[in-house]
């Protein structure tokens, strides 16, 4: 008789197997969908930060994968969820469930997407995906690019290729590039890797709205060239992040083409506009830049890295990135194609553009609009919510689905009220109400909230904005006891504190 025991056996290994990963699974699907009773953040202290490298440190022995997939869990339990409800902290990326499809897919197929020999499916993908994203800017036809990490990686990508086009190599020590007061961190960054010095660099003012001022902006070209620097680069924002702002582009891309200029837009949040059939007019002027950035793990519902360059001289990225070698002289791309790794920064990356597309293509355009239509509309009642309370203003107009805002009641000075908003902001967190966390507006504290989850809804946030009111109120009576003293009126809520009469 042929005993069946092995199988038996084997069948219940699998079978407790299966169970672990099924119950992993239903895990990490709710990793997507945080309750709002959960914490927005988890923060190792620094002693467990040390008891949690020395605990998932590899040794030379095997682990069951069971206790290890329940360490990486402890891992992730420790992070700012951005895709909370409550969270409104930097740019808060919401991925669709329909990215981590893709994400799925792109690992498990793990196409090295450096060549068309290699990933053809993928790359015809994301040739297509570059032309429709530079269509929906209106860049023309021949618009080229690739997808990268992210938004600093798109930005260096285009400044490297707008300096190899428009300057000679022995101008590059006069050469100038002009940004405004609120361009992002990450261009400093790529022109510090690319080798411009900071004297190079020529900050512009911005007005009230945060917009670079353009007068400014001529006057100093016309100065610079006087002195015989070259001016070869203009930065604009479309979609500011400490506010929102838009630079006014087509003012820029005015001057851009009469000073033989290259534009740059830094679209990295707020390209993802040009979706929305309501506030595509916001952006207008986009389709008139040399070169842009834009990323999908913003305010397109992609997971990171998922940032993508985009320009209407595709020959420029190709002189800057166009390599051989003999090891990949026989791989070679379509007619009329480009390797990406000819495109960009990168060589080995992975097929990044796939789960944009599956996000995409099965939402459609429309859709994805409409999703970013529900981020202003979040931001719209922020601000006008915060309106109706005392003692707030609003730092900046709220433009898209970002909004700034500091509380301000009378007899406190700017310092001791960057010390309260900072105070309120920590609060809100500590106490897991919100993730709201401050920036300095015009040098001063303020608070920031940045509204790109689309399954969001305005109560929510009215409710929101009560409770951070409720906060404020009562972190000012904290931290300022004495000054709140002047004149006697009771406070209802902290008994024996005296206030100011228009506290409430
Ligand atoms: C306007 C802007 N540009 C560029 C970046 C850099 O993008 P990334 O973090 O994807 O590199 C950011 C990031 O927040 C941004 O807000």
């Amino acid at each position: 008789m042929v005993s069946n025991e092995p199988e038996e056996k084997a069948g219940d290994g699998l079978f407790q197997l299966m169970l672990e990963a099924e119950s992993v699974l239903t895990q990490l699907l709710t990793l997507n969908s945080p309750a709002p009773s959960d914490s927005i953040v988890q923060k190792l202290s620094a002693h467990e930060i040390q008891d949690m490298q020395h605990h998932v440190m590899p040794d030379e022995h095997p682990r069951d994968l069971t206790s290890v997939l329940q360490q990486a869990m402890t891992v992730f339990d420790n992070r700012m969820r951005l895709n909370h409800p409550n969270c409104f902290s930097y740019m808060p990326a919401c991925p669709s469930s329909l990215a981590h499809l893709g994400d799925l897919l792109t690992s498990l197929c793990n196409v090295n997407a450096v060549s068309w020999d290699v990933s053809s499916g993928p790359s015809a993908v994301e040739k297509a995906m570059i032309a429709w994203l530079g269509a929906q800017l209106g860049l023309p036809e021949s618009v080229g690019g690739c997808f990268v990490s992210g938004g600093s990686m798109a930005n260096m990508a285009a400044i490297i290729a707008a300096r190899d086009e428009i300057l000679h190599p022995t101008q590059r020590r006069d050469a100038v590039i002009y940004i405004s007061d609120q361009t992002h961190i990450s261009i400093l960054k790529a022109l510090h890797m690319t080798g411009f010095m900071e004297y190079q660099v020529h900050k512009m003012p911005t007005d009230d709205e945060f917009r670079i001022d353009v007068d400014v902006l001529q006057r100093t070209i016309n100065a610079d060239r006087k002195s015989g620097l070259v001016p070869f680069l203009l930065v604009a924002s479309c979609g500011s992040t400490n506010t929102g702002s838009i630079d006014p582009l087509h003012a820029l891309a005015d001057i851009a083409r009469d000073e033989g200029l290259w534009l740059h837009v830094d679209g990295a949040y707020g390209a993802s506009i040009a979706l929305s059939d309501k506030h595509r007019y916001l952006v207008d002027g986009i389709s008139r830049a040399d070169s842009v950035s834009w990323d999908g793990h913003k305010w397109l519902f992609q997971t990171y890295g998922c940032g993508i360059v985009l320009t209407r001289h595709v020959g420029s990225l190709l002189r800057s990135f166009a390599v051989d070698a003999e090891y990949i002289n026989s791989v070679s791309a379509p007619q009329g194609n480009t390797n990406f790794y000819n495109l960009g920064p990168e060589l080995s990356r992975p097929a990044r553009a796939m789960s944009l597309w599956l996000t995409v293509k099965t939402l459609g355009r429309r859709r994805m609009g409409e999703m970013i239509d529900q981020g202003f509309l979040l931001a719209h009642t922020a601000d006008h919510n915060i309106r109706q309370y005392k003692n707030w203003t609003i730092a900046a107009p709220t433009v898209a689905s970002i909004v700034v805002f500091r509380y301000a009641p009378r007899g406190l000075g700017e310092e001791d009220l960057d010390a309260l908003n900072k105070a309120i902001s920590q609060r809100l967190l500590a106490e897991n109400v919100a993730s709201i966390l401050t920036t300095k507006i015009r040098g001063r504290t303020t608070l920031r909230m940045c509204t790109m989850n689309p399954l969001a809804r305005t109560e929510t946030i009215e409710d929101l904005i009560f409770q951070v009111d409720k906060l404020a109120q009562s972190e000012h009576h904290k931290i300022f006891p004495k000054i709140a003293k002047v004149p006697h009126t009771l406070c209802q809520e902290c008994p024996g504190i005296e206030v100011f009469e228009d506290v409430h």
